[in-house]
């Protein structure tokens, strides 16, 4: 039986990737499938949290007693975090947002020019919600929570991240073609700002969730 340690609490989780439209037909995106935070919104909600779940590009059907906010681009998964965020005790940033978005969108599909060289594709930063949603927390007892997407000397990177984000947590896993997008299972590292480490062994995302809301509980006042 799970403890309903998150009852009456009100949880923000971000899912999935982002895809940036360079026309009507092709765009920039990532591996994400969604399924680390799809496990998050889920033993968020056993564990009797009120839980917004803030979804790109998924495809999973919407779980049971969670709302779900469907978006697209970074820009959209920016707005709805900060409205949901407004009275939120936890925001958890599991979704793989894209860093840069095409400087422009070509309202028909871009056509190949034979015998042309194919033009550069210029790309703007989108902007960066962990780090503005750390900086400026809409409650200043809020927890905020990211991930990072790691490929190699995933530790370092990750503390550097973590000072550079702002967050209170940043859960840093490994990933690669094959390795955590789309996986059922995933393994972590999960540093806190206070300099804790937490190891998080290679099993279910749901039991990486669980640990992570088991780190979470007790920083909610
Ligand atoms: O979806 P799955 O297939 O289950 O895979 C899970 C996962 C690998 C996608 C997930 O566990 C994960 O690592 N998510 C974060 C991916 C990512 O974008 O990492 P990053 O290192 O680029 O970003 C670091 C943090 O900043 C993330 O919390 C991200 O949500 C956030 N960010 C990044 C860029 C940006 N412009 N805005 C952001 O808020």
């Amino acid at each position: 039986v799970t403890e309903p340690d998150l009852a009456g609490r009100h949880v923000v989780v971000s899912a999935g990737g982002t895809r940036e439209p360079l026309d009507p037909v092709r765009y920039l995106g990532n591996r994400s499938s969604g399924k680390q935070g799809y496990a998050l919104a889920r033993t968020a909600a056993a564990r009797g949290a009120r839980v917004t779940l803030i979804e790109a590009n998924t495809g999973i059907p919407d779980p049971a007693g969670v709302d779900v906010v469907h978006v697209g681009t970074a820009v959209q998964l920016r707005e709805a975090v900060l409205k949901a965020a407004a009275d939120a005790d936890a925001v958890v940033m599991a979704a793989a947002v894209a860093d840069f978005r095409p400087a422009t969108y070509a309202e028909g599909k871009i056509k190949k020019k034979e015998g042309e060289e194919p033009a550069p594709v210029a790309l703007v930063r989108n902007p960066d919600i962990l780090a503005e949603i750390s900086a400026d927390r809409p409650r200043p007892d809020q927890v905020v929570v990211g991930f990072a997407a790691e490929t190699d000397d995933v530790l370092a990177h990750g503390r550097d991240k973590l000072r550079r984000k702002g967050c209170d947590l940043l859960v840093v896993n490994e990933v690669g073609e094959r390795k955590t997008f789309g996986s059922e299972e995933n393994e972590a590292v999960i540093l806190g700002s206070d300099g804790t480490e937490t190891h998080v062994p290679h099993g279910p995302k749901e039991a990486l969730a669980d640990t992570l809301w088991d780190l979470i509980a007790p920083r909610l006042v």
